[in-house]
């Protein structure tokens, strides 16, 4: 990446001689100063990087992209780029023999997961530890066939399904076994993905860069195909967003492939069953007039983003599918910077801009004992962002300097985090000591955090508070050596934890509170778990012959919203859980039906 320094507001200035925090990391800065990634060579591909932005949209929103023709990415990231939803999201650990209920609606008292006779003490007795997941509903079960010309559904067969998503022998869509990061400021990571999996080097059709060193890409070169291996650096947004289309738990039925996917989406109107705004700030202007879709094909979107010889000749469109996405998606995601927080406006040097408890909190996060900014450090709030790794000393074989931390959330046998091997056999990261790499995660930025609940890969806390009651006992799982460098000995008072918590609040943008430009977006229909004939009996689905084993689903209706956003806040996991703000005084709450 090219580093160049940019300070183009002049309150920023002050703010170079800030000193580095006690608790370690670079001075706190303004998210404005910091670059944002961009792949070098990209041009190489793409002719026009607005159009780029305009496809990538258009293909994250689209829910005709799923098998079923009704799960976009956006099913599992549509609030502040996360997913807070109630029902039908518990999975448990692949390792582990937890059982939960399918179908099950989280309550307040179901969190935190692991629930201790004293909160502030680690190894005070365990009231219940329920190892399960709070992770996203994605796709059913299925195998397979064929697409259907001119329809989003696929044609497949119900596929035997575990008892984790199995009800009286009714299948509920599967649910992913690790939460939903946010996708807003995802372009700062080095690598996505709480195990990092999503490669900084974008290789084509898999998530894992140089593991997969196959020639992806067809080009059309003086009068003839010839096969080109594409290879990208910091692009692992277009690494991360090849994975989920094809993933039989997320978005596909088992053994559909790229060209299949390119087959369907090429013969549909992009986006054509939602609703979107004329004015969306990146869709207005191809918003069909009809209101629903997008006047523009994606054949058109493509041919306006990329250069000519990777989509000239006709085999070239299906061929080269995995890569309009990877590099669209990224580039969409890219603009999802939330830089404008009432903390980035303080360090700006707006001193108005954060309350006086704010302040204090500002102050505690980043103060020696609480160690905090270890590992949550810079304007991105994570070692584990590209421009961390300017910083001097920086070591590539320590999972920790790039933001890879073992916490305890889990058990190291529930989930190895950064310590397994990719479907290539090469291990996620190649770490000096292999060790380090064991129950490792990705340290997340911190921006937007009040809306982006559960917390943690696991979502086992559903708020701050009960985050910070995690950090005081310094982690949940203490045995094995759990407990890596930097937590064991925090110390945080009463005091701490609350004007902590209050500055993680003031990180919120209200661009994204609001859905404002760029967080403005189509509608969308989500599954909000399953309908129960009786109390743990589901209805089964008739409509399909194909699928005589699934679930009726449940829709809650996203309304789109254009550049200038809604007039309420978004609602938090905390307050979906008590019902607060289904009255319309919140957006996304859940409780409008939709019909996908
Ligand atoms: C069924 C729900 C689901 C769908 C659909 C889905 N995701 Fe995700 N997404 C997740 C989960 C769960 C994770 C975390 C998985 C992990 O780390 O192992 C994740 C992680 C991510 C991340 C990484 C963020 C970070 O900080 O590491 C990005 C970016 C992302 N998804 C984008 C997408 C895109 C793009 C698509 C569509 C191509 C998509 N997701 C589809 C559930 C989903
Ligand atoms: C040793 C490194 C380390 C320290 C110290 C640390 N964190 Fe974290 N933090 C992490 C990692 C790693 C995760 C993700 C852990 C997981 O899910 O397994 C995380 C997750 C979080 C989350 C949840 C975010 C989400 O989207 O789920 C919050 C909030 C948070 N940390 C705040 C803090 C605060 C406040 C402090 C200081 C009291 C702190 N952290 C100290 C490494 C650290």
């Amino acid at each position: 990446m090219k580093l160049t320094t940019v300070l183009l507001i002049p309150a920023l200035a002050a703010n170079l001689t800030a000193q580095p925090p006690p608790g370690g990391g670079p001075p706190l800065t303004s998210l404005k100063s910091v670059p944002i990634p961009t792949p070098p060579g990209l041009d190489r591909y793409v002719r026009d990087t607005r159009a780029l932005v305009v496809l990538g949209k258009a293909f994250f929103w689209d829910m005709q992209a799923g098998s079923d023709g009704k799960t976009a990415c956006a099913t599992c990231h549509f609030h502040a780029g996360a997913d807070h939803r109630l029902q039908n999201q518990l999975a448990a650990p692949a390792a582990s023999s937890a059982t939960i209920t399918p179908n099950q609606t989280l309550t307040p008292s179901d969190f935190p997961f692991r629930r201790l006779a004293n909160p502030n003490d680690n190894r005070s007795a365990v009231l219940r530890d329920t190892r399960q997941i709070a992770g996203s509903a994605g796709i059913f079960h299925r195998s397979f066939f064929d697409i259907v010309p001119s329809l989003p559904a696929e044609q497949g067969a119900d596929q035997p399904s575990t008892a984790r998503s199995t009800l009286n022998g009714v299948q509920t869509r599967q649910v992913t076994a690790r939460n939903s990061p946010s996708v807003i400021n995802a372009v700062f990571n080095v690598r996505n993905f709480w195990d990092g999996r999503a490669k900084e080097i974008f290789t084509g059709p898999t998530s894992f860069g140089d593991s997969d060193p196959a020639w992806n890409v067809l080009a059309w070169r003086d009068g003839q195909l010839v096969k080109e291996q594409i290879r990208l650096e910091n692009s692992s947004l277009a690494s991360q967003a090849v994975g989920p289309a094809l993933n039989e738990i997320e978005m596909s039925y088992l053994g559909r492939t790229w060209p299949k996917l390119a087959e369907k989406l090429l013969a549909l109107q992009p986006l054509g069953r939602q609703a979107v705004a004329a004015d969306d700030s990146v869709l207005g202007p191809y918003a069909d007039p009809s209101g629903l879709g997008l006047a523009a094909n994606y054949r058109t979107l493509i041919e306006a983003a990329f250069q000519p010889a990777y989509w000239q000749a006709p085999e070239l469109l299906e061929a080269n599918f995995a890569i309009y996405w990877g590099l669209s998606i990224q580039a969409y995601e890219a603009t999802l910077v939330s830089n404008n927080s009432r903390v980035d406006q303080f360090l700006e040097g707006n001193r108005q801009a954060l309350s006086a408890l704010e302040q204090q909190g500002l102050r505690d996060f980043q103060n020696g004992g609480v160690q905090c900014t270890q590992c949550h450090q810079g304007a991105e709030f994570t070692a584990a962002s590209v421009s961390n790794r300017t910083t001097r000393g920086f070591n590539p074989a320590n999972p920790r300097d790039a933001g890879f931390f073992r916490t305890a959330v889990s058990p190291l046998a529930d989930d190895p985090g950064l310590n397994a091997l990719d479907p290539f056999g090469q291990p996620l990261f190649k770490a000096a000591q292999p060790n380090d790499t064991n129950g490792a995660f990705k340290s997340p930025g911190l921006r937007n955090v009040e809306l982006t609940g559960p917390y943690f890969h696991n979502g086992g806390q559903a708020t701050l508070e009960q985050v910070m009651d995690f950090y005081a006992r310094n982690g949940d799982f203490p045995a094995d050596g759990n407990l890596g460098p930097g937590i064991g000995r925090i110390r945080l008072s009463p005091q701490e934890r609350n004007s902590i918590v209050a500055f993680m609040k003031a990180l919120t943008d209200d661009r994204v509170r609001f859905q404002r430009a760029p967080f403005d977006h189509p509608a969308l229909c989500v599954p909000t778990g399953h309908v129960e004939a009786a109390p743990g009996i589901l209805a089964t689905d008739t409509s399909d012959a194909q699928f005589v084993l699934s679930a009726i689903d449940r829709w809650a209706h996203i309304p789109a919203v254009g550049r200038e956003g809604e007039t309420v806040p978004l609602q938090t996991f905390d307050e979906l859980l008590r019902g607060i703000g289904n009255d319309g005084s919140r957006a996304h709450h859940l409780t409008t039906p939709c019909v996908p």
